[in-house]
């Protein structure tokens, strides 16, 4: 048998799922509910779609949760979270079922047990969950979803993404941020169905998977100014925000073309700063230098415009080769811009300069 280990958890997979390289969004989660735990004074987490168990394992050992509930659907790796959870069990902090996490939500509603933070890791789009998770969650406590299904939400797949988001998406270099922006704004839209709100606690994209951690607020958060739509000039490669009452009436600003446009979608800020800046410290704190360095750059970039722009556009629209990403920041920033990296893309920057602006600098800015 081998044991495996991450974090302070040790166990076996078998035939369960995992993969290694989602630590990163297990790491930031554990963070996020660790911090949690020291506002509040106690952690309940619901797991719904638990693969091997390591979530509730780091839940329980590093995240100091008080109750953790592992779900799963597929029965047939029960002996492998009974070994793997059996201790947690035994100690009285973990309980483990084998259900559709959809009936789970609608128990902790009907019985009006709600879990301060409800982890849903499912494979390919997580829509049949983004309204029923709520049901399930704390009001002030934390949702944290998945999507592996990024062909839907990057525009390659325009009609799916009407039926999974009610939005319309379509394909431009920054697609992989409207990713997490459909997401976003879709929680956000059915949350206000149910007079609720959300926001987002950090945005992650890694190893082309998408992960949102939301707070529930106890009112309605959606707004004209942060639910609306993303505009694409294929002409000349610029990015613009368009709001519900320009529909219809919007053109790109350096050449008149038209704009392809996707939305509606969240244009609010991708992550809260002050939950990162304490993310940051507590990694700090527990060594995890590589988590203290992508958390930097996602502080960095929280409060951008909806989009970013690649290097390589950059280049290519200015047909010379591809400008330094760190001195194109700094050129940006002299000139009075604000400019910063992306996690979503280390070959990008974020800036409220246009295209132009970035094509005129980056001559500048060559290695
Ligand atoms: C991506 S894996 C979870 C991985 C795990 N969270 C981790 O970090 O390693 C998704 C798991 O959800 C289970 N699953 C799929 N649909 C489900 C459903 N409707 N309810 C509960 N579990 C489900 C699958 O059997 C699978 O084990
Ligand atoms: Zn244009």
């Amino acid at each position: 048998m081998v044991w495996l280990v991450e974090g302070k958890a040790k166990f076996i997979v078998g035939s369960a799922f995992y993969r290694q390289a989602s630590q990163v969004a297990r790491d930031l989660a554990i963070l996020s509910a660790a911090i949690y735990r020291s506002d509040i004074g106690s952690l309940r987490v619901l797991d719904a779609m638990t693969g091997c168990g390591v979530r509730p394992l780091r839940y329980w050992l590093e995240s100091q949760a008080d109750w953790v509930w592992a779900n799963e659907a597929n029965l047939e790796i029960s002996s492998i979270l009974q070994q793997n959870l059996g201790e947690a069990v035994g100690a009285g902090r973990c309980q483990v079922t084998y259900l559709d996490a959809n009936r789970i939500f609608f128990d902790c509603y009907t019985r009006q047990d709600y879990y301060d933070l409800v982890d849903v890791d499912c494979f390919g789009s997580p829509n049949p969950y983004l309204s029923t998770s709520l049901w399930g969650t704390k009001i002030g406590g934390l949702l944290y979803l998945t999507s592996t299904d990024g062909r839907t939400a990057t525009g390659h797949l325009p009609e799916n993404s009407l039926r999974v988001y009610g939005a319309y998406a379509r394909s431009h270099p920054a697609a992989h941020e409207q990713a997490l922006r459909l997401l976003i704004g879709t929680v956000q839209q059915q949350a206000a169905m149910q007079g609720l709100g959300v926001e987002p606690v950090f945005s992650l994209f890694a190893g082309q998977t998408y992960r949102v951690m939301l707070r529930v607020l106890a009112s309605q958060s959606l707004t004209a100014k942060n639910y609306g739509f993303l505009g694409y000039c294929h002409h000349c490669g610029n990015y613009q925000t368009v709001s519900w009452r320009q529909l219809g009436r919007v053109s790109c600003p350096n050449d008149q073309k038209a704009l392809v446009i996707s939305g509606p979608l969240w244009l609010g800020s991708l992550h809260e700063p002050q939950q990162l800046t304490r993310m940051i410290s507590l990694a700090q704190e527990w060594h995890w230098l590589k988590r203290v360095q992508l958390l930097t750059i996602m502080a960095a970039e929280a409060d951008f415009p909806p989009y970013f722009y690649t290097l390589g556009e950059i280049g290519r629209r200015g047909k010379m080769d591809i400008p330094k990403r760190s001195h194109l920041i700094g050129a940006l920033q002299a000139m009075g811009y604000r400019a910063s990296p992306t996690h979503i893309n280390a070959q990008a920057i974020k800036t409220d300069a246009d295209i132009n602006t970035c094509i005129a600098v980056a001559p500048h800015c060559l290695r």
